[in-house]
């Protein structure tokens, strides 16, 4: 608990583009420490006496266990809460939200449709305030995704990555996770749910790591990685025009037959088989998906070490 921001200001977890390659670098080698330490049943209590209140403005299963049991295997505790309940719901400001909530807790981890609400309640909370996923960006999620590359296959930045589907959250960190770990990204979506005017400016100076591809055939030649994911977002309202639109981007056995010998595959989930993904790729052999959702939990210990300065490997 705090009541003036620390000399530097609160370590927030907002964007992958807010880091360096070597800080996410430390935060994914912390997530292999913690996930070998489980393994050998050692829950180490770095964030003992912590408290993480978690506010959910939409849905979540994998975000919302996998930080609660992640807090409290490293012996902290967590606040379960919604927008609904609180008075966000009868317009108190996020702003103002930040202020009081810096005064009882010790970091908030937040899923909020706005990148801009989450910008607003970063900017006046006086501790960390991690993105728990908004309409622009999922960083938690993209970390979890190169852990899980990495333990499979080696490094990312040897890696050609194909995206295929929307344009979305998931996307946008996956484009900031390239520009800074190396590797390609091939991005195959229709021309109208492509990338916006933000997200084409990060792929324009990626200096070529990233590119379009509109044909998903011919995207996925030689991919290491195909990666889906639903082709309605949470926030989205056109679920129909897009499941319509998208059609020609699911990903099916002859799409997979397309890539290198090893890929693999991986969709964050909740999956929609029968749309984005067929079963047979989701549910067969270079489908990793559950791994994904596991390293959700490792990597996410990892960022509140980071959040909190405790624990890192190698500092
Ligand atoms: N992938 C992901 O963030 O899942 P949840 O929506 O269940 O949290
Ligand atoms: N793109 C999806 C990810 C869900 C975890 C969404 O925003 O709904």
């Amino acid at each position: 608990m705090t009541s003036t921001p620390p000399p530097s200001g609160p370590r927030h977890f907002l964007d992958l583009a807010d880091f360096d390659a070597a800080t996410l670098r430390a935060i994914l080698d912390q997530a292999v420490a913690l996930k070998a330490a489980l393994a050998r049943g050692e829950r180490p209590p770095l964030l003992a006496d912590k408290v993480l209140a978690m506010i959910f403005e939409r849905q979540s299963t994998r975000t919302r266990v996998s930080f609660d049991v992640g807090m409290r295997q490293l012996g902290g505790q967590t606040l379960m809460l919604t927008g609904a309940e609180m008075q966000l719901a009868r317009e108190e400001t996020l702003a103002d939200t930040a202020r009081v909530m810096s005064r009882y807790v010790d970091a908030i981890m937040i899923r909020i449709i706005s990148h801009d609400d989450l910008l607003e309640l970063a900017g006046a909370a006086t501790i960390p305030v991690i993105n728990g996923l908004t309409h622009r960006s999922h960083p938690c999620q993209v970390m979890a995704d190169i852990l899980t590359y990495e333990e499979h296959r080696g490094p990312i930045g040897n890696a050609r990555v194909v995206w295929v589907g929307d344009a979305n959250n998931v996307l946008a960190s996956w484009v900031h996770a390239v520009k800074l770990f190396g590797g390609t990204l091939v991005i195959s979506t229709p021309p109208e749910y492509g990338p916006d005017q933000a997200l084409l400016a990060d792929i324009e100076s990626s200096g070529g790591a990233v590119t379009m591809v509109r044909d998903p055939v011919q995207a996925v030649d030689n991919a290491d990685l195909v990666i889906a994911d639903t082709w309605v977002s949470m926030g989205d309202t056109d679920a129909d025009e897009r499941r319509r639109v998208l059609r020609p981007y699911r990903v099916d056995q002859a799409l997979m037959d397309k890539t290198a010998p090893r890929s693999l595959f991986m969709h964050c989930l909740p999956a929609h088989r029968g749309d984005e993904v067929v079963a047979e790729v989701i549910d067969g052999p270079r489908s990793v998906v559950f791994d994904e959702a596991e390293n959700r939990l490792h990597v996410q210990k990892a960022i509140l070490c980071w959040v909190f300065d405790v624990g890192f490997v190698g500092s």
